[in-house]
């Protein structure tokens, strides 16, 4: 008995005194890549991820000159993946402070919500909407596990509702759809102080943003780690750009 108590008291000792952890999905390049860059110059240890194991390890190696970066593949829309991701978050670290959910795909300009293919839509829905849900779901416990745990969620202004004019109709619906999961999960959270917000990185250069983009990635990765590390227990369910909350 007096064993079980002390291991008990052990793993809580651990779990507060471990430095913070966080996962980035999609971490290979373009803005989730800044975001684990930012976050591992924090002091925070990342999870990087990304859906190619190749293009993850290449990642990692050059972000470890930043800080400890750790690498686990995840492919955000095959449910096993993500499980065995938690399996291997929960037992390197019991625990996740942070988690990005930036993982995204299709900004279909080639369509509108006239002419658009509801495949397409459906495929996009599957990797910007449903993936973060599943993604939530399942790391919850470990959130759980942390005194400050917060979810970000990156959106996009093409995701508010005043955005939507029938272009890029996969995309913008996709989107709105992310801003109802945060919505949804900082409701239902909001008791437990875990904090969820959509983050707009504006216009970024990167392979979706291209390159007359106005941003860099590390511009674009800015107001994401900032609402990481909010500390304000009332900053949940917000949607922000330019560390300012902007309309839904
Ligand atoms: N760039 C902009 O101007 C802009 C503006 C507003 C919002 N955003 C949002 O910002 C986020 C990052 O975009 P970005 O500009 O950095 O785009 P990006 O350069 O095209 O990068 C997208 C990232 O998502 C990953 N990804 C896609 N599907 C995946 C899957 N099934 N599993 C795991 N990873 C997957 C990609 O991995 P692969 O390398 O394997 O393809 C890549 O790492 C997205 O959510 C995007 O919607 C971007």
């Amino acid at each position: 008995m007096k064993a079980v108590g002390y291991s008990i008291g052990f793993l809580i000792f651990r779990i507060m005194e471990t430095k913070k952890i966080a996962l980035v999905t999609g971490a290979n390049r373009g803005i989730g890549f800044a975001v684990a860059k930012k976050l591992l110059k924090k002091d925070i240890t990342v999870i990087v991820t990304s859906r190619s194991e190749k293009d993850g390890q290449q990642a990692t190696e050059k972000l470890s000159q930043f800080g400890k970066a750790v690498y686990y593949q995840l492919d955000v829309t095959d449910e096993k993946s993500i499980a065995a991701c938690y399996a291997f978050a929960k037992a390197e670290f019991g625990k996740l402070d942070i988690l990005i959910n930036n993982a995204g795909i299709n900004y279909d300009t080639h369509q509108n919500i006239e002419n658009a293919d509801l495949d397409e839509v459906l495929t996009t829905f599957k990797t910007n909407t449903l993936a973060p849900l599943k993604i939530i779901q399942t790391f919850l416990p470990l959130l759980r596990n942390s005194d400050k745990a917060r979810i970000v969620n990156v959106s996009s202004g093409s995701g508010a509702l005043a955005s939507q004019d029938g272009t890029t109709p996969g995309y913008s619906l996709s989107k709105l759809g992310l801003n109802g999961v945060t919505l949804a999960f900082s409701n239902q959270l909001k008791g437990e102080g875990i904090l969820v917000n959509s983050v707009c990185p504006g216009w970024v250069r990167t392979d979706m943003g291209g390159s007359n983009a106005d941003r860099s990635p590390e511009k674009g990765a800015e107001t994401i780690v900032w609402t990481a590390l909010l500390e304000d227990k009332s900053m949940t369910g917000k949607f922000f750009r330019d560390r300012k909350e902007i309309d839904w």
